[in-house]
């Protein structure tokens, strides 16, 4: 299972990378905006600074809603570096783009993706990602997780290569569910990776293992 991070905030990048289990990043227009990166010249620039801080993919968001204008954004945002994908909106232009990106073998991320419907399409449309938002199906009294093992049978039934990134992923059990589902790839906050980490009986265990050392030296 691959593990992103889903923030615009390089610190928190760096600490996720410096972890040594980052296989990339997810950005939007709002997790941008949060950090203060606004305007065209300082959004591609923080791509620049987030392709130079990870090794893996890196998803940068067109704010295009026509296919056109798709085209043209993702195309300059692919020019920066080999790491970005293009991450399309699941709309109807957004199929057509996804459908254009991958034949020019353009890496794409179809996201905003709420139906297993919509995932089918974007699979179709050979989409290298798909991003089922499982936190906010949850907020509104909807099963995400449910989604993710729709996809997973969608998907395997098929073979198709699509890979489901697990996304609005909110907190660790996210993450542990998501895995148990076969999902490809997971994106969430700093928090809910190091949340992973965390068990008493490892921190009572430590304690009391240095304490024994301390009293043999
Ligand atoms: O990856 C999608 C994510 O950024 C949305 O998360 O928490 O705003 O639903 P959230």
């Amino acid at each position: 299972m691959k593990f992103f991070i889903d923030t615009a905030n390089l610190e928190q990048i760096k600490e996720a990378q410096a972890l040594g289990i980052l296989d990339g990043v997810t950005t939007n227009p709002s997790l941008m905006a949060k950090e203060g990166i606004t305007g065209e010249a300082n959004i591609i620039n923080h791509y620049k600074a987030i392709c130079e801080l990870v090794d893996g993919d890196v998803s940068a968001e067109v704010i295009s809603t026509n296919f056109d204008g798709m085209v043209k954004e993702g195309e300059a945002l692919a020019a920066l570096n080999p790491q970005i994908v293009v991450k399309l909106p699941m709309i109807k232009d957004g199929i057509k783009a996804c459908k254009y990106f991958s034949s020019k073998g353009i890496k794409t991320n179809v996201t905003l993706v709420f139906s297993a419907g919509q995932a089918l399409l974007a699979a179709k449309a050979g989409a290298t990602y798909v991003s089922p938002f499982i936190g906010r199906l949850d907020d509104i009294s909807t099963d995400g997780l449910n989604l993710i093992s729709e996809i997973r049978l969608i998907y395997d039934n098929y073979g198709f290569q699509t890979q489901i990134l697990a996304a609005s992923v909110r907190h660790t059990m996210h993450i542990i569910d998501c895995a148990k589902l076969g999902s490809d790839v997971m994106t969430g906050p700093l928090s809910a990776i190091e949340g992973l980490l965390k068990h008493p009986l490892t921190d009572i265990g430590l304690a009391k293992f240095l304490e024994d050392y301390k009293k043999g030296n």
